[in-house]
Formats: structure tokens, C-alpha cells, sequence
């Protein structure tokens, strides 16, 4: 029977992580996968996940299973992690998932049984995964405008007016902060007026949030997704934890939905427990455990969150370094939006054949739409990329 198979296309930003691996060069640059790396290219298990592992380790004494949602305290750490006190608790449906990615193709799932005609809008460009699961779920997609090829920031007028089409039964897919994969991101007056737009259509908005903490601080960057939970009747939330704790292979996320209808609240608890049997039963317990610990206890928290400040303060370090370096080496300010992105991401608005190029002779991976980590840079790397990025002509 499997002689029926297609070969499915291959994902590119893993192909990538592949090529990088296979390449002999000692000089190569991994600028590709969204993990983040010290300046020693290593991506380390955070101080307080060490500190909980250590507790967890003395302290649990089954491995039995937990519940279809989850530990119900990993939910509301999660809730308030991400929503802080912008809705009440009890308007909040929320199911622990393997990973962030696991909570999107529930979220997704969750669309398509609500309404079957659903198109989900989704920014020109996205993570090539959503596009990716969209399609393998038959769910129509619809492009907004979002990247402005020459400023390199968002098309905000493009998306505005294309978000006007949407209708209610509609999704509007928004990244809570730090967009995947091109750093360039709203400010708070914009997102006021997609409220606004969301307000008129009807249409319901997902937020997909996986960088919280990655951009301008935690509560920052939850900023957009409160405003947005807290003004619209129903708003879908697909939370990771592998990057903000750097818990990537834990597969650790958990996916929300908000009924400003306290009564809808049942139904749809109930609705994410079945999506969770349905798809793998029991969700992963270990990662949110964690998440759960630290969130509890003022001491590993606060231990979490200077880490996690550490490391966006580092990713900002080098952005600024990267664009003046950028800056001096091209003799114009046309790289300083790279400064004013947030995130892991920029791209960088570079042609397919540059961003080959730039692989063939320099060693330097990155997406092949030119979406560069910035997280796999140090200080010693980025006048190489500067200079690997003017000589190529970008
Ligand atoms: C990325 O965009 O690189 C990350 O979200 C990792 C992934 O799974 O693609």
C-alpha cells in the first residue's frame, strides 16, 4: 500500500539545519533554525530549569498520567504568564500541548470543527510551517499584506486594507510579538486598529505567541495579545515555551481560547481536552512542569527571568552592532532597520541567489528568503556577515 506515497516537500528551514550539519567548513555560520545560541553557538539549559530538574528529580514520585488538559496548574501559570490580568480566568479555555506547534495544529483542528468554510489570514510572509499545516488541513488560506520590501518594516496601510476582506468565520493568524521570519512588528497604536478591524469584520483573531520575552521584555511583548484578548469577543492563543525557556526538545505549549461569554467556557475546555485525545492522548508532562515550578516560586523565577533579560538583552547587542557595523561598511543607513527589528529574526531582503551566494562562498546559512537568526551571531561573526552581506551586494 505505502507504493502510493508522494515524496512530501521537505521543510526548509530543517533542510537547512541539515545542509549547515553535512558542511566540512570550520568557519560556517548557523543563522538559520529559530534556537537560540550563546556567544560560545550553544544553546544552554537556562539556570532555573536546572535548579527545577534538580527538585523534580528529588521530589516526584510517579510518572503516571497527569490530566487530557494538563496539569491544570501549568494553565494557570500559563494564562497569567501570557495574559497577565487583561481577562478573567474563568473566560480562559486553555490545554497543555506538545509544543507551540502542537498548539497551532490544534488551534487549527479547533477552526475547522467550529466552521468548515473558515479561511484563516495569514501575513505575507509567515512561519512556513503554518502555511504548511494549513494546507495539509485543506483550510483555505488568504494572504495579508504585511512586509514592505523597501522599508523593510510592515506594509500597515496593505494590511489594514486586506484585513478589511476578512469576514465573521474567519481567522486572522497575528504573532503575538517578534514576527517569524521578519522581525518587523507593530507597534501599539497598529494594534489598536487591528482591534478595531477585527471589531468590524467579525472575524476571529489566533495569536500565535512563541518569542514572549524575546522582543522588548515579557510584558511588552504579551502587549498586542492582551489588548487583543481582552476587546474582542473570542481570541485564540498558541503559546510556546521552547524558546523562552529554552525547553525546545520538552515540547512544551498550551493552547488558549477566551470567551469574553463567561458561559462558552465549559464547552470549549472541553472541546481542547477531546482535540488532545483525539490527536495523542495525554499531553507531555515534563517541560510544563517545569514551566509550573518556576512560575510558582519567586526565587527560580526571578532566576528565569534575568537569564531570559540576558539573552534579549544579548540579541539586541548585536543587532546594534550588526547595523553600524552594516552602516560603516556601506556607507548608508540603509541597514538600520535591522536595529529597529525585534526578536530572534530579521530578514534581510536579500535574493534568493545573494542568500546562495552568501552559502557558497562565506559559509553563512540562512533561510532562503533571507530570514536570519540573529541568535547565531557573537561579536566576532558579525563583521563577517557585514562584510559577506556588502560584498555581496545586498
Ligand atoms: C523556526 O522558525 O526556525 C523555529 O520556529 C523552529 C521551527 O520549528 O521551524
Amino acid at each position: 500500500m505505502f507504493s502510493t506515497l508522494k515524496e512530501q516537500p521537505a521543510d526548509k528551514i530543517l533542510a537547512l539545519m541539515q545542509a549547515y550539519k553535512a558542511d566540512p567548513r570550520d568557519n560556517k555560520i548557523d543563522l538559520g533554525v529559530g534556537v537560540y545560541k550563546d556567544a560560545q553557538g550553544l544553546t544552554p539549559v537556562m539556570r532555573a530549569i536546572k535548579s527545577a530538574e534538580k527538585q523534580l528529580w528529588e521530589q516526584e514520585t510517579s510518572k503516571s498520567y497527569v490530566a487530557l488538559a494538563g496539569d491544570p496548574a501549568f494553565g494557570d501559570v500559563m494564562v497569567s504568564l501570557v495574559l497577565g490580568s487583561a481577562v478573567a480566568r474563568d473566560t480562559v479555555a486553555a490545554v497543555a500541548t506538545p509544543g507551540g506547534t502542537g498548539a497551532v495544529r490544534q488551534a487549527f483542528e479547533l477552526i475547522q470543527m467550529a466552521n468548515s468554510g473558515a479561511r484563516v489570514f495569514v501575513s505575507d510572509p509567515t512561519w512556513p510551517n503554518h502555511l504548511s499545516i494549513l494546507k495539509y488541513l485543506n483550510i483555505e488560506v488568504v494572504n495579508y499584506r504585511y512586509f514592505d520590501a523597501d522599508t523593510r518594516g510592515v506594509d500597515f496601510d496593505g494590511m489594514m486594507a486586506d484585513l478589511s476582506d476578512a469576514k465573521a468565520g474567519d481567522v486572522v493568524l497575528l504573532h503575538g510579538c517578534c514576527h517569524n521570519p521578519t522581525g518587523a512588528n507593530l507597534n501599539m497604536t497598529q494594534w489598536q486598529a487591528v482591534v478595531d478591524v477585527l471589531l468590524k469584520t467579525g472575524a476571529t483573531p489566533m495569536i500565535d505567541i512563541a518569542y514572549q520575552g524575546f522582543g522588548d521584555g515579557l510584558d511588552q511583548d504579551a502587549a498586542a495579545t492582551r489588548l487583543i484578548a481582552s476587546s474582542v469577543p473570542e481570541t485564540i492563543i498558541a503559546a510556546s515555551c521552547s524558546k523562552n525557556f529554552g525547553i525546545y526538545r520538552e515540547r512544551t505549549g498550551m493552547l488558549m481560547v477566551v470567551s469574553q461569554d463567561g458561559g462558552a467556557r465549559g464547552l470549549n475546555q472541553s472541546t481542547l481536552a477531546f482535540l488532545n485525545r483525539q490527536n495523542f492522548s495525554f499531553p507531555p508532562d515534563h517541560g510544563a512542569r517545569l514551566v509550573t515550578m518556576i512560575l510558582q516560586d519567586d526565587a527560580l523565577c526571578a532566576e528565569w527571568q534575568a537569564e531570559l533579560e540576558e539573552v534579549r538583552l544579548g540579541m539586541l547587542g548585536l543587532r546594534t552592532q550588526l547595523a553600524s557595523e552594516l552602516q560603516r561598511l556601506s556607507g548608508s543607513d540603509r541597514f538600520g532597520f535591522i536595529a529597529e527589528h525585534r526578536g530572534m529574526f530579521s530578514r534581510l531582503g536579500a535574493s534568493a541567489e545573494q542568500v546562495e551566494q552568501m552559502r557558497e562562498k562565506h559559509g553563512i546559512y540562512m533561510v532562503g528568503d533571507s530570514r536570519l537568526n540573529i541568535a547565531g551571531l557573537n561579536a566576532q561573526t558579525v563583521p563577517i556577515l557585514a562584510a559577506a552581506i556588502v560584498e555581496t551586494g545586498v
